[in-house]
């Protein structure tokens, strides 16, 4: 029988593409999104015979959408053994410029969203004796980034923080938690949010390989920390940023 993946975000961009690589890895996947119509299509483009795909509202704002959404993946394939906390909210406002509201609201989405994805699948897995968590941290996280904001690029951070805390404290049972760090890549939350000129510049200027980042590399990264060969590595965080970021 299949294993069985769960992603947030994944209506779209690489959410999407890592529900893809899951599949096309061989797992069942429950693709889900605070937009509950974009990741029903998603979901469709996926697996059109909707055998090995499940598609379900879970805004990560609310923590309880996390339990439903488990229980209606398990209900559905029988358990889960995979997590990916892969939705976050993308914004490039100026540091000076960043109200109260929009900084509380970027924390609440990508950190404390990824939190309590860790927390209530952290405690399923733990109780199951098996489980891979994959968090989508950032190079913004690292370096500080190239065009994301300031609240961006501390959730991203905060984010390689709670996967180590989590990794520590789940190794034991049998359950591995890592991190996915990637530099732009050629999509539209890059290509949409970054000006053409100004993304030119980057990439001439700030990426040493002069090119932006595959998604559907990333997504296969992804699809492999999510698999049961990926045992020995937890608490990790893996770069993939065009050697912006040497380390
Ligand atoms: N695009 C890049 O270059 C890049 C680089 C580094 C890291 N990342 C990370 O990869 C992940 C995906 O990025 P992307 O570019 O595909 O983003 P995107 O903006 O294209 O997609 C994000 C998805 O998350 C969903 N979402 C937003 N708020 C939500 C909520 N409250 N609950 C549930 N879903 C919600 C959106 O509906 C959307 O489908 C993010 O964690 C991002 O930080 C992206």
């Amino acid at each position: 029988m299949s294993q069985v993946a769960l992603v947030t975000g994944a209506a779209q961009g690489l959410g999407k593409a890592i529900a893809q690589s899951l599949f096309n890895a061989g797992f069942a996947v429950a693709l889900t999104d605070a937009d509950e119509q974009s990741v029903i299509a998603a979901a469709n483009e996926i697996d059109s015979s909707g055998e090995r795909v499940l598609a379900l509202q879970l805004n990560v704002l609310e923590k309880e959408n996390f339990n439903t959404a488990l229980q209606q993946t398990i209900e559905r394939f029988g358990r889960v053994d995979a997590l990916v906390n892969n939705a976050a909210l993308t914004l490039t406002t100026p540091v000076m410029e960043i109200s109260p509201e929009e900084f509380d609201k970027v924390i609440a989405v990508n950190q404390r969203g990824t939190f309590f994805g860790c927390q209530v699948f952290g405690q399923y897995f733990a109780d199951q004796g098996y489980g891979r968590i994959v968090n989508l941290a950032s190079l913004a996280g690292q370096n500080g980034g190239a065009a994301a904001g300031a609240h961006y690029g501390s959730t991203k951070g905060a984010i390689l923080a709670m996967t180590k805390i989590f990794a520590r404290n789940l190794a034991a049972s049998g359950v591995t938690v890592n991190a996915v760090a990637p530099g732009p890549m050629d999509l539209p939350s890059v290509r949409d949010l970054v000006p053409a000129d100004k993304l030119e510049q980057i990439i001439n200027d700030m990426i040493p390989v002069q090119e932006l980042g595959d998604a559907g590399f990333v997504a296969d990264m992804v699809a492999k920390l999510a698999s049961r060969e990926s045992s020995f590595v937890t608490g990790a965080t893996w770069d993939i940023n065009g050697g912006i970021y040497m380390r």
